[in-house]
Order: structure tokens, then C-alpha cells, then sequence
């Protein structure tokens, strides 16, 4: 008799999920023949030697451009390896780094030029960490070019999510420049950002867009068939053999173009969160149920992520209104919202906000489709005023999901609503 455990499933599907983590870089670039055409060109000069030419790379989200970022660098990184043992006492030298500026910066804010540049240190020196706070700017920097200047040969730096770096000038325009301008003189610099946000190039200064740019990248959304056979070729390595057919593997694909533009990380979610699915409910191999449930939890969770990506000021409306739908009180008025996120934000500890402030984030919350707002005309008697409920896209549930994610201290905070509303005037006593 073998071993039996509750964590056991009847069926395993997944046979090796590391394959489907956001660390995990592709053992090949499928379907972007073109575009990797471009980006190796791009890195030529760094193989022969050559001084390293800048490169911007955009696209929307999921469509492979960290994926073959990683993939490229560590082919270079291998490729001058393997020329450097050929070639002894002509030996090139080439190092990249890489950091994402969407980890160093807050859930609704820009990392600054200095959390770049700690980041950048700390990622050369290979652990040895300094702190992000406790140094005067320029002494960051002059850290970091003495790293780089110490390291010598060829530097990619390669700027992840680089639009979440905020007044992106100093470090986007000195690094490139570092050499001209003296800040060292050993190491070639080439700088690599990265960008799903289409506005962050016409926003750059045009010094900074032209270095920066001096090679552009654009990575297409996806075609159906593509995602198809991306994600083939990931089910074959990562899940066990007949425990998926064609007819899921389209199903994720056209899921994947139909609502997230084209994704490769959408299809792969859908594919992994199916084969979850398929195992707790003990059948092989996956269905297409299998999949209307998992785009049913990942729209669920993408939703409690971009409630948990707002502000403070306006996840505690929303969970005032949530609160009050609960109670079966919406839609309701400005008065009684105002009233029970203001107990709200003082058991968080945050100073609340007027009605007035707290309104403007109120219209906010209608307009990012949050919340859904009606206006109400009582006449001479009751004056105009608006109403708000969750919208149809958001549920109480999460809301309460959001709010536990951010960690805040409200989930035991009692509200009297009733209370309240008489309070604020809209219940008779
Ligand atoms: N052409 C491809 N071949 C194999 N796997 C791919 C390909 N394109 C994307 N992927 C996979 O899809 C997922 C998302 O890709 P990636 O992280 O590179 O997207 P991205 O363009 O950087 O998106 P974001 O802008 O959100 O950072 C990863 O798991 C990646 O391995
Ligand atoms: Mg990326």
C-alpha cells in the first residue's frame, strides 16, 4: 500500500510547474522570428566588440519581451564565453544586469532615478546589499558608476517596466552618457528599456527619447495560432503526456486574444489554472470546463488586484460601499459613504479625508468603472444629489479579497450602519 495524503490528487496533470512561473525563461522564442531578427542586430555590436547601441522595446503586456530579453542575453552571454576561450589574450568582456522598476516602486506610484540606481548596485555587487535609504543621491551614483567602472568591458543594463521609473531623465540620460561625460572610463555602457505603456516614449525628453531609442523594438500582440503554439510547446514539457488535447489549447489561445489582447502569459495561466482544476476535480484529461473556470478565477483575482492597486484613500470607499451593499443599503448617498469610510479610515490610522476630498476620488472610482453612480432629482423638496453602488463588475467579496491583500487592520472593524445613515441625516430616528 502506497502512502496517501489529503494533499494527493487521483490525477496529476502537471508534471513540472516550475515551467509555468513568471522566473521561468523559455528554452526558445517561438513566433517572433522577425522581431528576434531585429533584436539580435540590435546586440551584434556587443558580440564583435563594438560599442553597445541603445535599445527601447515596446508591446503590451504578455507578448514576450522580457522572455526574450532574458533569452538573448544569456545567448550572448554564452556566445562571448565560448569566443573568449577560442580567442586567448583577445578575450571580450560583457556583463548585463537586469531590473525591474515595477518591484521598486509603490502599488500607485513611479520608483525614483535613486531606487534605480541602489537597485542597479546592489544587482552588480551580487548581494551585497545597501539600503535604499541613508545616502545622499550623488553618493548612489557614484557608487554605481564606480561599480561599473570597476567591472570594465561591456555593461547591458537592461531597465524592465522602465515607465515606472519616475523623472526617468537622470539615469536614462547619464547612463548612455556615462562614458562622454567622464563618470567612467573603462566599461561601455548600452542601456535596454522596456515598456508595455505606449504614452512613456512620447513623454520622454526628446535628449533621452533619442538616445534611448536609438533602437526600437516592437513586440505585435499575439494571433490566435501562435498562442496556440506557444503554448504547445510549453504543455509538453510541463504537463504529462495525453492529459490535454488540440481542443484546450485553442480554447486558451482564442480566450487569450479575445479578452487580454493577444497575451502569451494570459494563455499560459489559463492552460496552468485549467490543469489545477481538472486535478482537483480528479478527471484527465482537461476539458474545456476546465477552462471557463479557470478564466472565471483569474478575471475573479485580476479584478481583487486592481482594486489592491489603488490608493489608500479609495480602497477605503470602496470598502465604505462594499459595507454598505452588504447591508442591502445601496445605492446611497455621498452623506452616508463619507460617513462610514471616514470610521474606516480613522480604525487604519489614516487621517480622513473631507467630503469634498473624499468625492473627488469618488468620481474616480465611477469613472475606472468601480463603482456605478446615479443621479437623483427630488426636486424642491430633496435638491439633486448622486447614489452609488458597486458596478456589476465588482462584488463585496472582492473588495473584502483587496483589502485583506493590502494588509490593512479593517477586516474586524464593526460598522453601525444604521448609525450611520441617521447620523448623516438619511434615516428617521
Ligand atoms: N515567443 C514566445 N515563446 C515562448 N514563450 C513565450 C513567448 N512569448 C511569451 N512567452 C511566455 O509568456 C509569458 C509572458 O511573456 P513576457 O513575460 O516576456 O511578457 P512581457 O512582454 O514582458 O509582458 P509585460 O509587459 O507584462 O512585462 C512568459 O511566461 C513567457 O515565457
Ligand atoms: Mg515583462
Amino acid at each position: 500500500m502506497g502512502s496517501s495524503s489529503i494533499f494527493e490528487d487521483d490525477v496529476e496533470i502537471i508534471r513540472n510547474a516550475d515551467l509555468f512561473t513568471e522566473e521561468h525563461t523559455p528554452a526558445e522564442i517561438l513566433c517572433r522570428d522577425d522581431v528576434m531578427q531585429d533584436y539580435v542586430n540590435a546586440l551584434k555590436p556587443v558580440y564583435k566588440g563594438r560599442p553597445p547601441r541603445n535599445a527601447f522595446l515596446y508591446g503590451d503586456t504578455g507578448v514576450g519581451k522580457t522572455a526574450a530579453t532574458k533569452y538573448l542575453l544569456q545567448e550572448l552571454d554564452a556566445d562571448i564565453d565560448s569566443r573568449n576561450d577560442d580567442s586567448p589574450g583577445d578575450e571580450r568582456g560583457f556583463t548585463y544586469v537586469r531590473v525591474n522598476c515595477q518591484n521598486l516602486a509603490p502599488a500607485d506610484g513611479t520608483a525614483s532615478s535613486y531606487q534605480v540606481a541602489i537597485a542597479l548596485v546592489n544587482e552588480l555587487r551580487d548581494g551585497e546589499t545597501v539600503s535604499s535609504t541613508g545616502y545622499a543621491a550623488r553618493e548612489v551614483y557614484e557608487m554605481l558608476y564606480d561599480e561599473l567602472d570597476d567591472i570594465g568591458g561591456t555593461v547591458l543594463i537592461v531597465l524592465d517596466e522602465v515607465d515606472r521609473v519616475g523623472e526617468s531623465d537622470t539615469l536614462l540620460y547619464d547612463l548612455p552618457r556615462a562614458r562622454d561625460i567622464g563618470y567612467v572610463e573603462n566599461t561601455r555602457i548600452g542601456l535596454i528599456g522596456i515598456s508595455n505603456d505606449y504614452t512613456f516614449r512620447s513623454n520622454l525628453s526628446p535628449k533621452v527619447r533619442d538616445t534611448l531609442c536609438e533602437t526600437e523594438i516592437k513586440f505585435p500582440a499575439y494571433t490566435a495560432a501562435e498562442l496556440e503554439e506557444i503554448i504547445e510547446a510549453r504543455a509538453e514539457r510541463a504537463l504529462h503526456p495525453d492529459t490535454y488535447g488540440k481542443e484546450v489549447l485553442s480554447l486558451c489561445a482564442a480566450l487569450a486574444v479575445r479578452n487580454s489582447s493577444g497575451s502569451a502569459r494570459r494563455a499560459m495561466d489559463l492552460l496552468k489554472q485549467a490543469a489545477e482544476h481538472a486535478e482537483n476535480e480528479g478527471h484527465v484529461p482537461i476539458e474545456p470546463d476546465d477552462v471557463y473556470a479557470a478564466k472565471e478565477e483569474l478575471d475573479y483575482g485580476d479584478m481583487v488586484e486592481s482594486v489592491a492597486d489603488q490608493d489608500q484613500h479609495k480602497q477605503l470607499i470602496l470598502l465604505a460601499v462594499a459595507r454598505l451593499d452588504a447591508d442591502g443599503r445601496t445605492p446611497v448617498r455621498t452623506k452616508a459613504i463619507h460617513a462610514a469610510y471616514r470610521r474606516l479610515a480613522q480604525a487604519a490610522g489614516d487621517d480622513p479625508l473631507s467630503q469634498r476630498g473624499m468625492y473627488n476620488h469618488l468620481t474616480r472610482l465611477d469613472m475606472l468603472g468601480f463603482l456605478h453612480s446615479y443621479q437623483n432629482n427630488e426636486g424642491l423638496r430633496g435638491g439633486q444629489y448622486n447614489t452609488y453602488e458597486l458596478s456589476e463588475a465588482l462584488t463585496v467579496a472582492q473588495v473584502r479579497d483587496a483589502i485583506a491583500e493590502s494588509e490593512l487592520p479593517l477586516e474586524d472593524v464593526s460598522l453601525d450602519i444604521d448609525r450611520i445613515l441617521r447620523d448623516a441625516g438619511l434615516l428617521e430616528s
